[in-house]
């Protein structure tokens, strides 16, 4: 049976340095780390993911700041709030809870986030930075997968990583990560999406699967090589008469499959979801670090 990882364990420790972190910075008479998290409309998952960021800022000690605005906002009006959000010495980490509504232009939005506080790591300015090797704010999501690679001590070097998914939260940074040189990467990796052809023998073929293509419990027992490590990004709804709610949160994995012939494996809930948020906390207190002069405090 696969060792199963534990995000909940591993971004605990991160968020126990993000605090000595954030103590430090404080002991030298800076301004504590500070997160706008802007949220548009009434979206059920977003408003939850928005919940947890804003409680994992106050107990880290930081100012955090939630700006709920109807579906009905503006353009223009969303515009001006990040504008103030890039204007305040209190704020250093800026995010917009995606998805917003189809009138607004998400990528007008992302672009008009200060790079220097997009925590989020979605302005081209971070993305072309990643992509070169410059140092920049690096997604949360991808960054936390590497950082959980990493602290279990999960070797990557000349492994294939199989990354399911192309987007640019997740799928297109996560492959520049497993392929740049250094701890966490050297990894040879293959981009796969919904329109690859032989998806299951490419998965056979992977040391790593990294799955974040949103179809809940698409990866099978059968397409996963013995001993392999599976990172389960995957976050989907399926009906559940048992519970409460009516419905159950499952991976983009099949995990009770899966956990018979991974090495290791992430659960869903538990696994990639609190690294993201520990990761949005140190790209956070990075930022604040940055504004106060100080040198970065990461290896
Ligand atoms: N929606 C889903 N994931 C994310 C994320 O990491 N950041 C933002 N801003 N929105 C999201």
């Amino acid at each position: 049976m696969a060792t199963i990882i534990d995000g909940k364990k591993i971004s605990g420790e991160i968020r126990n340095e993000i605090k000595a972190g954030v103590d430090e910075l404080v002991a030298g008479g800076h301004r504590p780390p500070g997160l706008a998290v802007l949220l548009v409309g009434e979206n059920p998952a977003s408003m939850a993911y928005v919940r947890s960021k804003t409680r994992a800022c106050a107990e880290v000690g930081f100012h955090s700041r939630q700006i709920n605005r109807p579906a009905s906002i503006s353009e223009e009006g969303l515009l001006r709030l990040v504008q103030e959000c890039n204007d305040d010495p209190e704020i250093h980490g800026i995010l917009v809870q995606l998805p917003l509504p189809e009138h607004i232009d998400s990528q007008k939005i992302i672009e008009a986030i200060d790079p220097a506080k997009d925590v989020d790591g979605f302005h081209p300015v971070n993305a072309g930075r990643l992509m070169v090797g410059l140092p920049g704010f690096v997604p949360c999501t991808p960054a936390g997968i590497i950082e959980m690679l990493v602290r279990t001590g999960t070797e990557t070097s000349g492994k294939h990583a199989v990354v399911l998914g192309r987007s640019n939260i997740v799928g297109k940074p996560i492959a520049q990560l497993l392929a740049r040189k250094g701890r966490g990467g050297d990894c040879t990796v293959t981009i796969a999406h919904s329109r690859t052809r032989n998806i299951e023998e490419i998965c056979q073929q992977a040391d790593i699967i990294i799955a974040a293509i949103g179809r809940a419990r698409f990866v099978k027992g059968s397409m996963i090589k013995p001993g392999a490590v599976i990172i389960d990004v995957g976050i989907n709804r399926v009906e559940d008469e048992n519970s409460e709610k009516g419905y159950r949160l499952v991976g983009d994995v099949d995990f009770d499959e899966a956990e018979k012939v991974a090495g290791a494996i992430t659960p869903v809930p538990g696994g990639v979801g609190p690294m993201t948020i520990a990761l949005l906390l140190r790209n956070t207190l990075e930022s604040a670090r940055a504004s106060s002069g100080l040198p970065s405090s990461l290896r």
